[in-house]
């Protein structure tokens, strides 16, 4: 076995969760013993998962939007502060020396990157710098020139066509355009990985769908078509598409782009939540920049094809290196030229 293959074997040991969300809103004294409990209580009869506390709290009345998703950032906060990537632990996806050209010109340039597993891991740098092409790469869609790319320790290319869609099931995708299908409703958009990919029951499917498009600000859509949607409704229900599948991997390609501020806030706090909850391995590519690196671990700077720098989020907010420094603060002056 190869060394990037033991490498890509070995497993991260999960951190201890974090505090349930209703724990914590109870340290902050934003709620009582009792009326956690009694939530508790409804949310088991009504058959809801437990992570639905939080919501449910918000649905009686007895605690605010912003009190909850305020507690649920200071628990992420928290764990994100403690993440460091160490050597030789578990990558999902690695590239190694990756290269693609196209029209003769070079958009990856020996490309080395490793997204760790079991964190939120963002993805930046300048437009047309590689970004998409890269998140394309990852799964398949587009083939290197040279180098190679792994899911974990599954090499891309070398592998049959079956193994590559058995990969493939276990990754969620929003693409930057959305791409949603034109002729089904926003209900059968959403339902379509479902149907896809799970046995559910119509009735579970349906009770997925709304919650999905509840998540994302969209209750009373599903029947709608995506051209009856405003630009901003259509990439919310293509992101309720991505996160309505339980996937092993969720690739973002600009969640967020072309939203207003506070639906772009509610939309990162929905990626932390449903972090929290599955500790899915996700890759997002973003250029709300600063914002993104408050709700990441881990950073990936792109820049002339190659990693220009990548380690937990906040190293790379406070780094020294002019390229960053430049991007970061969107300074016309510096090392960056676009003229
Ligand atoms: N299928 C393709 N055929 C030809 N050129 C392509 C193709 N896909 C991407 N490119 C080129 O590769 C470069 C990188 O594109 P990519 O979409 O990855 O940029 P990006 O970093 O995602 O930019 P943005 O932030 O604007 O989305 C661009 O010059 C683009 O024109
Ligand atoms: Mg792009």
């Amino acid at each position: 076995m190869s060394d990037m293959n033991k490498m890509a074997t070995q497993t991260i040991p999960l951190k201890p969760a974090p505090l349930p969300v209703g724990q914590r809103l109870l340290e902050n004294g934003l709620i009582t013993a009792k009326q956690l409990e009694e939530t508790l209580v409804e949310c088991k009869r009504n058959n809801q998962e437990a992570y639905l506390i939080g919501r449910t709290l918000v649905e009686k009345g007895l605690i605010t939007q912003s009190e909850l998703l305020n507690c649920l950032f200071q628990q992420f906060t928290q764990e994100r502060a403690a993440h460091q990537v160490e050597p030789g632990v578990a990558a999902k996806i690695r590239f190694k020396g990756v290269e693609k050209s196209f029209d003769g010109r070079k958009v990856l340039d020996g490309l080395d990157l490793e997204i760790p597993a079991h964190k939120i891991t963002a993805i930046i740098g300048i437009s047309g710098g590689g970004k998409s092409v890269t998140l394309k790469h990852m799964v398949g869609l587009m083939e290197p020139d040279k180098g190679e790319v792994w899911v974990d320790d599954n090499r891309l290319g070398t592998i049959s066509r079956q193994q590559l869609n058995t990969i493939r099931k276990r990754f969620s995708l929003l693409f930057q355009g959305g791409a949603l299908f034109d002729s089904l409703t926003v209900s059968d958009n959403v339902a379509f990985p479902l149907r896809e990919t799970t046995d559910l029951s119509e009735a579970e499917i349906q009770q997925r769908v709304e919650r999905s498009l509840k998540d994302v600000n969209l209750a009373g859509m599903e029947q709608k078509y995506p051209d009856e949607l405003s630009g901003g409704m259509q990439k919310r229900a293509a992101l309720a598409r991505a996160l309505v599948i339980r996937p092993d991997i969720i690739l973002l390609d600009e969640p967020t782009a072309g939203l207003d501020p506070i639906i772009e806030k509610a939309i990162h706090y929905l990626i932390c939540d449903t972090f929290m909850r599955t500790r899915y391995t996700m890759v997002i590519i973003s250029h709300a920049v600063p914002a993104v690196f408050d709700w990441c671990h881990h950073v990936i700077v792109l820049h002339q094809g190659k990693v220009r720098a990548a380690g937990p989020s906040m190293d790379i907010r406070n780094s020294r290196d002019p390229v960053i420094r430049q991007f970061i603060n969107g300074d016309l002056d510096g090392p960056i030229q676009f003229i």
